[in-house]
């Protein structure tokens, strides 16, 4: 069965100001792109075409008039609300239906995944069909964050969510891989304390069941989440110098969708077309010219 996509853009950043929460965040430009893009290009990239949007009720009708049914891009886009915000793994009982015992992979509407070697890593993911796939990266203070640590023999030995003394440094980053049981193990899952059904419970099932694949995000990676006002300015700095840098775009999904083969390249130039003579625009066009 082919692998499903949810993006869960409920939550409104708590620790943004009122004015900025009364917009899904995730609509909220990263550099030159809404940052709903970045989570929808990691699962184009790892080849995932049939993808769900859960966002908050209020905010369905304006991701809706920015993404479509996704056939522009050659994609399936579906959507759904999460009324109150209970928690990542929530996500996979919203989506059951969806997900029809397929294999998922679900990512958080705020993070953002960049690094050479990143499409082979999600590549890998989308392969195994047994167990689930959660990716570590290094942070200076992982206490925000589920934080894994590992045995001698590097298999993953514990999870925790938010630990106080973390037994290591590596965060589990919001983005995670299931086989065709997720949905079903979260219907087992109790609230936390702070109330949110919490994928670090989930992850912990697979963990204890000996099924729970650990990937290294190395230091060649960035991983940015954008939950702080400075979280926003620093990730639009990043594309921004690394973008203006390479002469290439970061997380493009009408790119993705065309290298991926979703879109032809004709398709791609009307797109480039449509969006008319901004850079953004330009640029669709610019790399059909580079196939002639
Ligand atoms: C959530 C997860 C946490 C994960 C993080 C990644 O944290 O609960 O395990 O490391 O996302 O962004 P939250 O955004 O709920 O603080």
């Amino acid at each position: 069965m082919t692998r499903r996509g949810i993006i869960l853009a409920g939550g409104s950043g708590t620790r943004l100001h009122p004015l900025t929460a009364s917009v899904s965040k995730q609509l909220l430009p990263i550099y030159d792109k809404p940052m709903i893009y970045y989570p929808l290009c990691t699962l184009l990239l790892a080849g995932i075409s049939d993808i769900l949007l859960i966002t908050r009720p209020d905010d369905k009708r304006q991701f809706e008039r920015l993404l479509g049914d996704g056939s522009q891009w050659g994609v399936t886009f579906s959507y759904a609300s999460q009324v109150e915000p209970d928690g990542i793994a929530d996500a996979l009982l919203i989506g059951e239906s969806f997900i029809d015992g397929a294999p998922s992979a679900l990512i958080l509407g705020d993070n953002i995944f960049f690094g050479a070697g990143l499409e082979n890593l999600l590549s890998s993911a989308t392969a195994r069909t047994a167990g689930a796939t959660v990716f570590s990266y290094a942070v200076k203070d992982p206490t925000a964050y589920g934080v894994i640590s590992f045995g001698p023999d590097g298999r993953a030995a514990a999870i925790e969510e938010k630990p106080i003394a973390p037994q290591s440094h590596h965060a589990v980053t919001g983005l995670y891989f299931y086989d065709g049981r997720a949905s079903e193990y979260a219907h087992s899952l109790r609230p936390s304390p702070r109330g949110e059904l919490e994928i670090t419970d989930l992850n912990r099932i697979y963990l204890e069941n000996g099924e729970l694949h650990a990937e290294t995000m190395g230091r060649g990676y960035a991983w940015l989440d954008t939950g702080t006002q400075a979280a926003l300015t620093d990730a639009s700095q990043f594309v921004r110098i690394i973008e203006d840098r390479q002469g290439m775009k970061i997380c493009c999904p009408e790119e993705i969708a065309w290298r991926k083969g979703f879109i032809t390249t004709a398709q791609l130039r009307d797109l480039g077309r449509s969006i008319g003579s901004s850079g953004y625009g330009d640029y669709l066009v610019r790399i059909t010219d580079e196939v002639g």
